[in-house]
């Protein structure tokens, strides 16, 4: 029997005959000789095969082999530069446990393909390099995401996905039936759980899937996304704005660190995220409306930025901006009253820079239990849905707050992808509901 290995461990076989089970990603042929492209999700393997080396009918199966062809292959290895990945095999023998028929080929090829196509073979599209690059980095924000709060003195409390109220509004809602005629939710945030989480453990995280109905086609939106949650009891404004700046700096520094040849396959500008550092731009709502006149867009104080209004502002500087004090009209119900100037909450959103926006919302809530009343009946939301919520008010109410980031948004700045689509496996979006 042979070793098996991944193509990612052939650094430590050089000069031993393993074996690697993968799909053939790649021919080439030049007479006597064949150079298959092996990948098996670790990495590409370039083999040379001489036909003087194999017998007759391994050597004519291969030359013949089709693209996505599920194959075993053995041979020795050796150091090449030159090879894809810097190593290559010497093959002595190929098992094909499934030839892709000709008749029947695998569709996307090394051509260009329209982005609808490739999102209609996302199953498939999955199997190539930029998108391998992709979904490892998403792996390693996560990763960082958590160690960032594990490191931190918070416990991870998971909340619940079916929730009988809504958290960000009533617009974005999606129903369903739950038993008897009840009707129950998706969440759109764990926020409101998280509540009653840090007023039992002080700092915890959750982190799990949301949704939203948005109807919005755009570049940033899915229905479905992956949303971390800290939140922070004894925490005012200023203390959740320094967590979030750390917490950006962290999971920079962190992809920067671990995940250099992803990025290169992405063509990313490391100089841009080399950038990301201490101290953000920090800038209050009313001077962002202010220098967003300035740079010729229609807002008006009191309505909430477009997606072209974050382009603008966030184009301007090389960090992520925090942006605070909102007016309270535009937020959500359980958004904290600036005391000085109840007009604006106190609310922050981080937007990363580049144009891409935001990354994060967040800030401190209510935990006047009256005040709280009056806004979910000025909300006209549901008062008997939110009876629990008001008693962690009733019963030893502090101030606390924190925040979310949705974690393809900021896989798409830190790749530096056009489109939100491409950064979680099988996006949901208003139009995409398949495969
Ligand atoms: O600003 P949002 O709506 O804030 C909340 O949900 C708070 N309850 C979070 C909290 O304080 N615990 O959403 C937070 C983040 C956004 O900044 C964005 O990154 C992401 O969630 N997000 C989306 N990502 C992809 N598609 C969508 N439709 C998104 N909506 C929000
Ligand atoms: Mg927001």
């Amino acid at each position: 029997m042979t070793n098996r290995i991944t193509i990612a461990e052939a650094a430590q076989h050089v000069g031993e005959t393993v074996e690697i089970a993968g799909w053939l990603y790649n021919l080439r042929k030049s007479g006597k000789i064949v150079f298959p492209i092996v990948r098996d999700g670790t990495g590409l393997m370039q083999g040379v095969a001489l036909k003087n080396n194999l017998p007759e009918d391994v050597f004519e199966n291969l030359k013949h082999l089709t693209q996505e062809s599920s194959l075993l292959v053995r041979g020795k290895l050796r150091a090449e530069a030159r090879a894809p990945g810097g190593y290559e095999m010497d093959v002595e023998s190929v098992d094909i446990l499934q030839k892709v028929s000709e008749a029947d080929p695998y569709p996307i090829t090394p051509k260009d393909h329209g982005v609808e196509f490739l999102m209609d073979h996302r199953h498939l599209w999955l199997r190539s390099q930029r998108q391998h690059a992709i979904i490892r980095v998403r792996h390693e924000i996560i990763k960082a995401v958590r160690d960032y709060f594990d490191n931190h003195g918070f416990t991870l409390v998971d909340t619940p996905i079916f929730t009988p109220a809504a958290c960000e509004g009533t617009t974005t809602l999606f129903e369903v039936n739950y038993f008897d005629d009840e009707k129950a939710y998706l969440t759109q945030s764990g926020q409101l759980y998280n509540e009653a989480n840090a007023m039992a453990f002080g700092k915890v995280y959750c982190f799990g899937p949301t949704f939203r109905a948005e109807k919005s086609k755009t570049r940033r939106h899915l229905t479905e996304f992956w949303m971390v949650e800290p939140e922070m009891a004894f925490a005012d404004l200023e203390e959740i704005k320094r967590v979030a700046e750390e917490f950006v700096v962290y999971i920079v520094g962190r992809v920067l660190d671990k995940r250099r040849e992803e990025l290169k396959v992405l063509e990313r500008d490391t100089t841009k995220l080399e950038a990301v550092q201490s101290p953000f731009v920090r800038m209050s709502y009313d001077d962002a409306v202010k220098n967003l006149q300035a740079h010729g867009s229609e807002i008006q104080w009191g309505s909430d930025f477009g997606g072209g209004d974050e382009t603008i502002l966030t184009q301007q500087f090389d960090r992520p901006m925090l942006v605070d004090r909102f007016p309270s009209e535009i937020k959500a119900f359980y958004m904290a009253p600036d005391p000085d100037r109840p007009e604006v909450a106190l609310g922050v959103d981080v937007l990363a820079p580049e144009g891409y926006g935001e990354i994060i919302g967040g800030g401190q809530r209510i935990h006047d239990p009256e005040l709280l009343l009056r806004r979910i009946e000025e909300h006209k939301l549901p008062k008997e849905a939110f009876d629990w919520y008001i008693d962690l008010r009733k019963y030893g109410t502090v101030p606390h707050g924190g925040f979310g980031m949705g974690i393809e948004r900021a896989v798409a700045w830190i790749c530096g992808l056009e489109h939100i689509r491409e950064t979680i496996a099988f996006p949901r979006m208003l139009y995409r509901l398949r495969p």
